[in-house]
């Protein structure tokens, strides 16, 4: 498009557009079109948006996705303090707070009651329909301006339309949905970072992060719970959160107006049965007096409203026998200990295993073989063992103490200073250090050698035909044919035969072969450095191209890089010192694996990220290989036989009909090349 005129209004359109999906989607969750017709909007919005920037909002749609750095979170004074609320664990409470309240006002007193959302406290301020600015609680005097990173979660609408006001501010909670908390923790698990104890903890540590890119990655979402603003005229709290309904926010469902204390009780009852089946933490219930009026009579104690009050949950606990502590070694060599428990049902769920995250805990609580211990199953998502009962031990109990030797290999562990983490430093030995970095290595989002998943990796590992990352590339044909190995499945107990056949072997080769084509962020992240992601170690490749010239690195060099910490920084150096790591990388490179950044790897991306395609008949500028591969470098996954599933099934010429015939059946869209170069575009 060249007229900036037409640009303008195409741009209003789509963002209108993808507004009124957005709405539907992250805040009805009743979404109306598919993802696919989704981000082809978007695209074109942003492809709009980069060649018209004089015509960029900075609340458009496309801003969702982040991209904006925030170095230093500005101190912000809050219009309205923002307090908090006095809490109890006991009916009577709550019926001596109803008796104060009706002590202080004539007549029928109605409640709000709402849930009390686990997270972090947030006040937003639009300024003639528009986010301006985005601020956590502080001190409740003042907080931190986090805007860049809150205009990401996109059930925060960052324009209203029908508000018709010049300036008004929305309080809410920001949250870590339970999925997306167990998601980064196995993100986190798999890097050798340390883990998130609860969603609280990775909802406000999220909000912190210096690029907006990577908060817009963490799925955060947001209730809100109050409006307030000169201009505004309501008479209730309900009325104000009917209207931040209809302005577009986000608002529970589980809102009720309750006339009297008995329906307040009832909603007390109602939310903790709901607790454990929520998709979010909640620690209780929130009870509000409904009318201003009658709010401003009752007043503000020095730190409380008096018209509020919390009504917080126990936890929900358990109690059983400790049975043993085991120690899980992970693929970086870390040791963590795990109670494994006498079975008890807590909530609803067995429960046999509990965390205990490091040494220095289990010091805390001094366990001693079948000692009665307390479970809980709190905000955090694991259960965790919260207190011992001494009192019930029995005589010549046994002390359990942290391992001193690796339960795998029988290494003496070791833990570095500072660091609260034991490790088992026989990285090149020790089981499950080679099974969990080849794992890695091949998976999907790093070399995806799909077809040498797990049990095959592990018959090659016990017949030794490979301890580490490169041995794969010298696997021959002869090495592989005709292995052969029971192998019992961890999820279902059962044993099964993993047997090397012909036709086993030439995938496995010819997709070792396929790897060697990787793009060299994807062959860093590869490698498996502690603390290195996917996505630093795209920066990381993108900043120092080459492996040498990040080998070379000064300390202060990688500090340097956008988000790269002490932790990870200190890491890369421990990885390159290591002469075993420098000889992997000699043998990588002489396998042909790409170590550095070249122009056409700059091309490729993550644009077909979450797609898969079915790739049939001839096409005309690659081969069926290299199409394939193209896919696969930009993030796409391709797939043999077309199911519901399949994204797209990608035609050539001379595709057969059956293959149409079933796309069109299951509703797949057909699509040729040079659409495929469109998506990516
Ligand atoms: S109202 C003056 N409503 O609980 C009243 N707070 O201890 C201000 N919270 O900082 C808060 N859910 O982070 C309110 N439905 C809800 C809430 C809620 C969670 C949090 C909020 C606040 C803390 C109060």
């Amino acid at each position: 498009m060249k007229d900036p005129e037409k640009a303008k209004e195409r741009i209003e359109e789509l963002s209108r557009r993808l507004n009124e999906h957005n709405y539907r989607y992250y805040v009805l969750d009743q979404p109306s079109i598919s993802d696919y017709d989704y981000d082809m909007m978007m695209e074109e919005l942003i492809s709009l948006e980069q060649q018209f920037p004089e015509l960029l909002d900075p609340n458009s749609p496309s801003r969702r996705v982040g991209g904006e750095i925030t170095k230093k979170f500005p101190a912000v004074k809050h219009r309205y303090p923002m307090l908090s609320l006095s809490n109890t664990y006991s009916r009577e409470e709550v019926i001596a707070f109803h008796t104060r309240v009706q002590k202080a006002i004539d007549g029928p007193v109605d409640y709000v009651c709402e849930l009390k959302f686990d997270g972090v406290a947030i006040s937003l301020t639009y300024e003639n329909g528009v986010l301006v600015r985005a601020v956590t609680r502080g001190d409740g005097v003042q907080g931190d301006e986090v805007t860049a990173n809150i205009k990401t979660i996109r059930s925060i609408p960052l324009k209203i339309s029908d508000a018709g006001l010049s300036s008004f501010d929305v309080r809410g909670e920001v949250y870590m949905p339970h999925n997306s908390f167990l998601h980064l923790n196995e993100e986190k698990e798999k890097n050798g970072e340390a883990l998130f104890a609860n969603p609280r903890n990775a909802a406000s540590g999220s909000l912190k992060m210096q690029d907006s890119t990577l908060v817009a990655r963490r799925n955060l979402d947001c209730f809100m719970y109050a409006a307030m603003g000169e201009e505004l005229n309501f008479n209730t709290h309900w009325e104000s959160i009917q209207a931040l309904k209809r302005w577009g926010f986000k608002v529970s469902d589980d809102t009720r107006k309750c006339e009297g204390i008995d329906e307040v009780f009832r909603f007390i009852e109602e939310g903790e049965k709901k607790r454990a089946g929520l998709p979010f933490d909640i620690d209780g219930v929130v009870i509000k007096v409904n009318s201003y009026a009658q709010q401003e009579r009752l007043g503000y104690t020095s730190k409380f409203p008096r018209w509020a009050i919390a009504f917080k949950y126990k936890a929900v606990q358990g109690v059983t026998h400790l049975l043993d502590i085991a120690f899980q070694v992970g693929r970086t060599g870390a040791v963590t200990p795990v109670a494994i428990l006498k079975p008890v049902l807590i909530a609803g769920s067995t429960v046999q295993r509990a965390s205990l995250y490091n040494e220095d805990r289990m010091i805390e609580l001094n366990l001693h073989r079948n000692d009665m211990v307390v479970v809980e199953k709190g905000g955090d998502i694991i259960p965790k063992i919260v207190d011992v009962d001494a009192s019930q031990r029995e005589k010549h109990a046994e002390k359990i103490d942290f391992a001193t030797h690796c339960p795998e290999c029988d290494t003496r562990l070791e833990k570095k200073t500072g660091e609260a983490v034991h490790y088992c430093p026989n990285n090149d030995a020790c089981p499950p250090q080679i099974q969990g970095r080849i794992e890695h290595f091949i998976s999907r989002r790093a070399m995806n050698i799909e077809s040498l998943g797990q049990g095959k990796t592990e018959l090659l590992i016990a017949r030794g035909k490979v301890q580490n990352i490169a041995d794969l590339y010298d696997l021959t044909y002869d090495d592989l044919i005709g292995l052969e190995k029971t192998i019992e499945d961890p999820a279902t107990g059962k044993a099964r035969t993993v047997r090397f056949r012909d036709k086993t072997v030439k995938n496995i080769l010819s997709a070792i072969e396929n790897s060697t084509s990787v793009s060299f962020d994807r062959v860093l992240y590869a490698l498996g450095i502690r603390h290195l992601g996917e996505t630093m170690a795209k920066k990381l490749a993108h900043h120092f191209e080459n492996i040498d010239r990040l080998r070379q690195s000064s300390y202060d060099e990688l500090i340097a890089v956008r988000d790269v910490g002490e932790k990870m920084a200190e890491s890369i150096h421990a990885y390159f010192e290591d002469a075993r790591n420098l000889e992997i990388i000699e043998r990588l490179k002489r396998a042909g694996l790409s170590f550095s950044v070249d122009k056409q790897e700059t091309e490729k991306g993550d644009a077909l990220s979450g797609k898969s395609f079915v790739v049939s008949g001839v096409f005309a500028q690659y081969s069926r290989d290299e199409i394939k591969e193209f896919i696969r470098q930009h993030g796409g996954e391709v797939k043999s036989s077309i199911s519901s599933k399949t994204s797209f099934l990608l035609a050539g010429d001379q595709m057969g009909p059956e293959k149409r015939k079933k796309a069109e059946a299951l509703g797949v869209p057909i699509i040729d090349e040079a659409e495929l170069h469109n998506m990516i575009r």
